[in-house]
């Protein structure tokens, strides 16, 4: 694979050029990263179980007639995606208070939210991925109105699906974070989903014992993150054990 020619390495991806104009090959690297970076560990087999997990749930969607960015896995760490314009920005959706919300306006975890809320935060490493509003969007030219209506009318629809995907297999979704890109064919121009959906990216709960299975054990230090992300493939019907 490092024959081709590397786009974009990010904390744990990497894009390729694809074999087609049009095309890229993302790579799931074993990198774990948070608070900005501040934290780093290798964590042998998450990028192949982030892969598959991804993989099941855009397939799945595209299924469902929401657009991805995503055509076909090609092996145990990589797949062919469509190549999109990234929108500079992180929508977040949450169900459930947790994380930064918890923190930034003093609600317990675990406390069921009246709605569903969804929230941007401004993609920058320096800055750390600050929280803004629809006004800063707009004014900075990051996304277009059409193009917010667009990203939470897709975000909201990833979320109703995810949360039965996962309450079938007796997971809480408490929230989650996507990326959107900008996909152009011809004269037309769509937003499709991009980036991944993994244990990396959201905040998975088993429903009977509260148990974490997503990243927050390495955020928490509380270890047993690569049988905690096996446990979610297995639930899924995943099968992670070789091709
Ligand atoms: O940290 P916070 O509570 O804002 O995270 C909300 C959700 O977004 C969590 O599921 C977290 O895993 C995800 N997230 C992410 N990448 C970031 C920030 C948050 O995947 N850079």
């Amino acid at each position: 694979m490092n024959r081709r020619r590397k786009i974009y390495e990010g904390k744990a991806k990497i894009l390729y050029e694809g074999p087609e104009p049009g095309t890229l090959v993302q790579h799931f690297k074993d990198d774990a990263t948070a608070f900005n970076k501040q934290k780093h560990a290798q964590i042998e087999g998450k990028g192949v179980l982030n892969n598959r997990i991804s993989e099941f749930i855009f397939q799945n969607l595209n299924a469902i007639g929401v657009p991805t960015h995503f055509i076909r896995r090609l092996n145990m760490r990589e797949q062919l995606i469509r190549e999109v314009e990234i929108i500079p920005l992180e929508v977040v959706v949450r169900n459930v208070a947790a994380g930064s919300l918890s923190k930034r306006l003093g609600m317990e975890e675990g406390v069921q939210l009246p709605r569903s809320i969804i929230e941007f935060y401004y993609k920058n490493d320096e800055l750390g991925d600050p929280m803004v509003s629809e006004e800063h969007i707009t004014a900075f030219g990051w996304a277009s109105p059409q193009e917010i209506d667009d990203m939470m009318s897709l975000a909201l629809r990833v979320n109703d699906f995810l949360v039965g995907l996962f309450l079938g297999v007796g997971i809480r979704l408490v929230d989650f974070k996507i990326e959107l890109g900008r996909l152009y064919e011809g004269d037309m121009m769509r937003i499709v989903l991009a980036d991944e959906i993994s244990p990396d990216s959201c905040r998975l709960w088993d429903m009977k014992s509260g148990e974490k299975l997503d990243k927050d054990r390495f955020r928490r230090d509380m270890g047993g993150l690569v049988e905690a992300y096996q446990e979610v493939a297995r639930r899924l019907g995943i099968m992670t054990g070789g091709e």
